[in-house]
């Protein structure tokens, strides 16, 4: 077992690093403020080649494994979170043409994505189905030339400046998970109604619409796979957008770790630094402590993947795991920081109100832990 990163891994997660240090953090609160998209950066970033990591070296992509994938995204979380779901959310649309699509729509799709900046979408989450996603309502109807697509989708991550959505719908509801399908439908197809920018808790400057779907008609060409091909195609992109996931709570709890461990020691009380009462040692040990042991599961989760085995009860483990880590991890922040830690002049109050979206998004920490239950089930 060999728990060192390659030369080429360290590079890639330095440049990273450095980009999250330099070009994410110090703009991190202001566009937190703001509510708004940090464009030009999320552009660098893409420059650098830290966005799509997903898209295979034959249409134009990296090839970077899922392991290089998460390293950057652990890294570009520590600048920021927003910023980095924004980045992700691109990897979550385009997977399922990676995973489901014929080569000429990955050439078609994809292709683009690795010539200019652009935005991806990918939507199944509804207004009534969040955790039970076989129960979308979404319908794609064959009509013989074209398929037509009506519903509506909700906090769907990028979709006011999205070029592409992925888009689940079934074909036949009496079917459950055996009726969803998955279709790419462009930007500028007819019927497609964009949503207001939700307001959130946290990762503020990310942009999370609804999207209406009022017959919309998509070219036959557009459908990953056959009907009813969508559950799988989703579960399976599940599989790699989870340890990714995970990984930007490991990035999170970090910076969160970070922060606290200096500002212990440079925060005098009862005549010594904070870091000298063995009340705030407990604290900083035991987030030392869960970071490294969330930032192993991530790793294992995504490498399980990068030698083709079945992943799904580890990358369920690595979100479930780091996203409450972060939880506690940026509480324990705030803390520490005391009243400091409660004010927005400070980084941390903002650090654990992004880490609560993590306990949610791409499946809530309960749904892990029921995928979780059934896969060791499963095997007994
Ligand atoms: N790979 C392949 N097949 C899988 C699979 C996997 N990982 N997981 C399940 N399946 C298969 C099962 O084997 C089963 O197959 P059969 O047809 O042979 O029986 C089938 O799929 C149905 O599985 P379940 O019985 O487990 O389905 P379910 O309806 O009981 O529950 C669930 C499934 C795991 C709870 C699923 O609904 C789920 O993951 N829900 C959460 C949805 C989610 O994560 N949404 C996030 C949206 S993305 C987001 O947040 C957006 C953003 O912008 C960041």
């Amino acid at each position: 077992m060999n728990f060192e990163l390659s030369s080429e891994q360290k590079e890639i997660k330095d440049l990273a690093f450095k980009f999250a240090k330099n070009e994410m953090l110090p703009h991190a609160a202001h566009y937190d403020e703001k509510g708004e998209l940090p464009f030009d950066i999320l552009k660098k970033a893409w420059e650098l080649g830290l966005v799509n990591t997903c898209i295979p070296v034959e249409f134009g992509g990296t090839g970077f494994s899922t392991l290089d994938s998460i390293l950057i995204t652990e890294s570009l979380s520590y600048g920021c979170l927003g910023m980095n779901t924004a980045i992700m959310a691109n990897d979550l649309a385009l997977l399922p043409i990676v995973i489901g699509g014929n080569d000429e729509q990955k050439k078609r799709f994809l292709t683009p994505f690795t010539e200019s900046y652009k935005m991806a979408a990918f939507c199944l989450t509804e207004p009534g189905n969040g955790s039970d996603a076989a129960g979308i309502k979404t319908t794609i109807k064959d009509e013989g030339d074209h398929y037509l697509v009506n519903g509506q989708k909700m906090w769907i991550t990028n979709a006011g400046f999205a070029d592409l959505f992925t888009v689940y719908g079934t074909y036949d509801s009496g079917l459950k998970h055996k009726g969803i399908s998955a279709i790419v439908i462009e930007k500028d197809t007819p019927g497609i109604e964009i949503g207001k920018p939700e307001k959130k808790m946290g990762h503020s400057c990310s942009d999370t619409r609804s999207v209406t779907f009022k017959n919309v008609k998509v070219p036959k060409e557009n459908l990953l796979g056959k009907l009813g091909d969508g559950w799988k195609i989703a579960m399976k992109t599940l599989d790699h957008s989870r340890p990714m996931v995970a990984a930007s709570a490991v990035g999170g709890a970090q910076c969160s770790f970070d922060y606290a461990a200096k500002y212990s020691t440079e925060r005098n009380q009862f005549g010594k630094p904070l870091s000298g009462h063995q009340g705030i040692q407990f604290m900083l040990a035991e987030m030392a402590m869960n970071i490294e042991a969330a930032r192993l599961l991530v790793y294992k989760s995504a490498w399980l993947l990068d030698q083709g085995q079945k992943n799904t009860q580890l990358a369920s483990s690595a979100k479930a795991f780091s996203a409450d880590i972060f939880m506690k991890v940026a509480t324990d922040a705030v803390q520490i920081y005391g009243g400091y830690g409660y004010s927005r002049e400070y980084p941390v109050e903002k650090l654990m109100r992004d880490a609560k979206l993590i306990q949610i998004y791409e499946g809530t920490s309960q749904i892990q832990r029921l995928v979780i239950a059934k896969e060791v089930i499963s095997t007994l």
